[in-house]
């Protein structure tokens, strides 16, 4: 599904030519890993194969290009019907705090559909943002850390 391009400004500049999509499938792992490198999101970018299956098992994208670059990246799971878990969101440093994770969050909710909840556990520091774009804090949420 093809959504309304989007335009947010970088480096003072107005970039016109930012292509927002949502998608169920999405497998360029040289361009997740680069901006997970660039975004300070700490995924396994160091490992590509691991990186491959976190993608084919995954079934909720949001991408933002800026020409042939990969800018904005949201990436989940989701039943469409009752719940889902937004993994990742990631905006290449250049284009923070200028609208575009508002936007990848918005297209992610729109994406999964209104019968659907959404979890995220947020990155240090990231908490607030999750605030502003309406996410509400909730005590009674678990998990069981990763062993590897
Ligand atoms: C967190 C992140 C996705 C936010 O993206 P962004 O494009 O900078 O966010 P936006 O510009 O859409 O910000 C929306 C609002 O949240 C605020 N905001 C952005 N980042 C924030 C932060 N880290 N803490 C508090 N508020 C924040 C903005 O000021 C804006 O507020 P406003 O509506 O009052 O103007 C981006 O900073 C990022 O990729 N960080 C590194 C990776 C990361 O931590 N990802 C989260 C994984 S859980």
């Amino acid at each position: 599904m093809r959504l309304t391009p989007a335009y947010v400004v970088s480096n003072g500049e107005l970039t016109r030519d930012l292509r927002v999509e949502w998608r169920e499938k999405f497998d360029d792992v040289d361009q997740v890993c680069g901006l997970y490198v660039r975004s300070g999101l700490l995924r396994p970018h160091h490992d590509p194969a691991r990186v491959r299956k976190i993608l084919s098992n995954s079934n909720a994208f949001v991408t933002a290009f800026a020409a042939k670059e990969l800018v904005g990246f949201a990436r989940g799971l989701s039943d469409q019907a009752h719940i889902s878990y937004l993994a990742d969101l990631a905006v290449d440093p250049l284009f923070q705090r200028a609208g575009l994770g508002r936007l990848l969050v918005q297209h992610f909710l729109a994406g999964v559909g209104d019968e659907v909840s959404v979890v995220v556990h947020a990155a240090t520091g990231a908490s607030g943002f999750y605030t502003k774009v309406g996410f509400e804090l909730w005590e009674n949420v678990f998990r069981r850390t990763r062993l590897l």
